[in-house]
């Protein structure tokens, strides 16, 4: 069922830690026509709509979709892209260019996918960016960026739904 009491839920506050979050912002506060992809939506996609940028957020579960939808509507968010992929939702990335894309956050499904092929994808001094990255199954991402400017930041992450803090690790890669 749809929960149309979205202001509870999504709210334009990443969940993901504010240091990262602020880097985010200052990178996009200074591309005003920048073009981001971000996979796994939520608080994100309404933090990343207040920038009027060229949005594209990934979704892979229908029932969020939904109601992340929902709530761009609801504000009026017209210019972001909201799609629906599900299964191997990185191969959308076959769509772009080779550096065509300044930002990527990824957030959701298939992380490591998502950076190799989204690697490609990223224009010289853009900025990819995946969220949890302590966990020990995405140290193997640094392959994908040899050469690349790296900036990691740890602190803590209150989850939205339950309202815990847990502590956390982003990590986000400049393209030279
Ligand atoms: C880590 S979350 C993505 C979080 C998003 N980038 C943000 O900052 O809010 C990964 C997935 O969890 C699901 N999800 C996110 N927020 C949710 C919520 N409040 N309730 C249910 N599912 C949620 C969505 O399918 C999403 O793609």
């Amino acid at each position: 069922m749809i929960n149309s009491n979205l202001k509870s839920i999504i709210v334009p506050k990443p969940w993901i830690i504010e240091a990262a979050v602020q880097a985010l912002r200052e990178y996009l506060e200074l591309r005003p026509q920048a073009t981001l992809i971000e996979f796994g939506t939520g608080c994100s996609t309404a933090f990343f709509a207040q920038f009027k940028i060229n949005q594209i957020s990934i979704e892979h579960d229908p029932r969020w979709h939904s109601q992340v939808q929902l709530y761009l509507n609801q504000n009026n968010l017209t210019w972001v892209n909201l799609e629906l992929i599900k299964g191997n939702y990185y191969e959308v990335l076959q769509r772009f260019q080779q550096n065509s894309i300044d930002i990527i956050l990824v957030d959701g499904q298939h992380r490591l996918k998502c950076l190799e092929h989204g690697a490609r994808i990223l224009k010289p001094g853009g900025l990819i960016m995946l969220d949890d990255s302590q966990h020990e199954k995405y140290q193997v991402a640094d392959q994908f960026f040899s050469g690349w400017q790296k900036y990691q930041v740890v602190g803590e992450k209150p989850n939205p739904i339950s309202g815990e803090i847990q502590i956390a690790q982003a990590t986000w890669w400049i393209k030279p």
